[in-house]
């Protein structure tokens, strides 16, 4: 993950206020995180309440970290609107039901807030999005659950929010898995 580090810049920039990062991973993003960041809670399933690189990234944050170790589709456990920004960034591909999740991240969402992401996805151009189809159920056995064909755009919109920004590019490495949706979404009304 660490070569996709330049694009997280802009990204994680457009945070501010209580923060939810659903899929923190190691912390990657914690060092790109501004000085309008009050508080950050990091959601992964995964523990890494013992690595040490980790509770280094946390521990040299300059804001409090509350690490939940819980899946983002089994219903989040903060109340409604708690958040000013929710983040997630290489995330939504690898959430069973990503539907659910992005429904509950919209909730816990004040009204005005915002939701910034950068994520892997569904090519535009047909011929790359049919072999990411035939490649996906091998790569998603091997990669975690990892997905490379979902409609990032559309499952946003489909979980309530309103794209105000979204880029699409292509990143480096191989094309299947380097077609990048970068974007900022509020809730839709
Ligand atoms: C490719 S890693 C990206 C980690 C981090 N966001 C980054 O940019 O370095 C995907 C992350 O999504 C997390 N994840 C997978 N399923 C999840 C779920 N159901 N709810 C929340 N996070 C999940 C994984 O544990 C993993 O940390």
């Amino acid at each position: 993950m660490r070569q996709m580090n330049p694009l997280r810049v802009d990204t994680i920039a457009e945070a501010e206020g209580e923060v939810l990062e659903v899929g923190f991973g190691t912390g990657l993003n914690l060092s790109y995180y501004g000085p309008s960041v009050k508080t950050l809670v990091g959601l992964d399933p995964l523990d890494v309440a013992n690595v040490a690189s980790v509770q280094s990234r946390i521990g040299s944050a300059p804001f409090p970290i509350e690490r939940r170790a819980l899946s983002a589709d089994g219903g989040l456990p903060f109340d409604a609107g708690r958040f000013d920004t929710v983040v997630t960034t290489w995330t939504l591909c690898s959430i069973p039901e990503v539907d659910r999740a992005l429904r509950e991240m919209r909730r816990v969402l004040r009204h005005g807030g915002r939701y910034v992401f950068i994520e892997h996805g569904r090519a535009e151009a047909e011929g790359t999005a049919r072999w990411q189809d035939r490649v996906n159920p091998l790569w998603n056995r091997l990669c975690d659950g990892c997905n490379i064909n979902r409609k990032i755009d559309q499952l946003v919109e489909e979980g309530g929010f309103e794209l105000r920004s979204l880029d699409r590019f292509r990143a480096r490495g191989p094309g299947i898995v380097a077609q990048m949706y970068r974007g900022v979404a509020t809730r839709s009304a």
